[in-house]
């Protein structure tokens, strides 16, 4: 009998409809569209607008999203995860709302946080649960609403973020797809360069933290920048070494988008051209733990069975990591 394999069956994902664009960023802070572009590749971002709407509101469209196009319940999902840096409030996790959301009432479900890495993290987590047998139809979701942990005075930070969300379905594959080896990597020396100062165990939620903006996300972007460089390519050429493929074999890059010139930086360790490269950081900014699913969405239609599909990522943390799978079906 064959390996069991973790496959992508379905994807979805969504984002909010407002735009936020560099040219009305350019109202708020002193910055300008030609930095923005030319810095981070970036033109305009998604925010979610709307009192009392978060995470899991943005994750219950694109959950129910797979459900529709696999044709099944949420009552068939077995277990949930949800990658998220912002997730509906502290606790109980994100994921249980979500299942509760979306009716996924035979599910168990939590959150993983890995920053911008979660969504790879939780998609080679949840792989092993397939391949043990132990369960058939796991949701991995990545979601952020950034713009609730941004400052929008500060322009070194509020040009990059965006909300939105994406799903996928795995399922067992016995079929040679589906996912096929991971690497994962994290440094947390590097956690000074990228984090949230308060509203945690450390420096709880008061006044004092408010009055200083420390609930907003704080980044050193040069060294950040430099680590993620490192990190990403390193790790991408590392995974296509370990598993014998050169870059003709290599169908599709999924990076994470967090500044374009990072992912340039990486497709040219890989050897691969831009039209191997998913990317669409211009129209969505960072995302977070959206990225990765908001391209596979984008991309779906031209994705063939048995494409050799490598993930990519570097998030605070520092995190990092890379996926190496086997597209599981043609979409017609
Ligand atoms: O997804 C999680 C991981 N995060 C990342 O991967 C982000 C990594 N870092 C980056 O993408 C880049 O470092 C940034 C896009 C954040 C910044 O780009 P940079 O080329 O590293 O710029 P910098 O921070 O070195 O700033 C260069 C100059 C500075 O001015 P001076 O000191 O040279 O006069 C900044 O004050 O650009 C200035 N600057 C801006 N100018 C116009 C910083 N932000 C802006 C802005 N508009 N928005």
């Amino acid at each position: 009998m064959s390996k069991i394999r973790a496959a992508i069956t379905a994807i979805d994902a969504w984002v909010p409809e407002f735009v936020l664009s560099n040219l009305e960023l350019e109202k708020m802070v002193d910055t300008n569209d030609e930095w923005i572009m030319a810095r981070t590749g970036i033109k305009e971002r998604r925010i979610l607008k709307g009192i009392g709407l978060g995470t899991s509101d943005m994750a219950v469209h694109a959950v129910m999203g797979i459900c529709e196009k696999r044709g099944i319940s949420p009552k068939e999902i077995d277990m949930l995860i949800c990658a998220t840096v912002t997730p509906d409030m502290q606790f109980p996790a994100t994921a249980n709302v979500i299942c509760d959301k979306i009716g996924a009432t035979h599910a168990f479900g939590y959150d993983l946080n890995a920053a911008c890495s979660g969504f790879i993290y939780a998609l080679a987590t949840a792989s092993k649960f397939i391949e043990t047998g132990a369960y058939k139809k796991i949701v991995v979701v990545g979601a952020d609403k950034m713009s609730s942990i941004i400052d929008y005075t500060d322009r070194a930070t509020c040009i990059i973020f965006g909300d939105g969300a994406g799903a996928v379905l795995l399922e067992p594959s016995e079929d040679g797809v589906g996912i096929i080896d991971s690497i994962l990597r994290s440094d947390g020396s590097g956690r000074h360069y990228l984090h949230q100062k308060a509203g945690g165990s450390v420096k709880p939620a008061s006044h004092e933290t408010v009055d200083a903006r420390e609930h907003y996300v704080y980044q050193e972007g040069k060294p950040v920048f430099k680590f993620a460089v490192m990190g990403m390519a390193g790790v991408s050429e590392e995974i296509m070494k370990k598993n014998n493929l050169k870059a003709e074999d290599v169908a599709w890059l999924v990076p994470h988008q967090a500044n374009k010139r990072i992912i340039d930086a990486t497709a040219e360790r890989m050897g691969l051209g831009p039209e191997k490269v998913m990317l669409n950081i211009e129209r969505y900014g960072n995302t977070t733990n959206g990225t990765i699913p908001l391209c596979l969405w984008e991309w779906e239609k031209q994705l063939k069975k048995g494409d050799n599909i490598i993930l990519s990522a570097f998030g605070g943390g520092f995190t990092w990591g890379a996926i190496y799978l086997k597209w599981a079906y043609n979409t017609n």
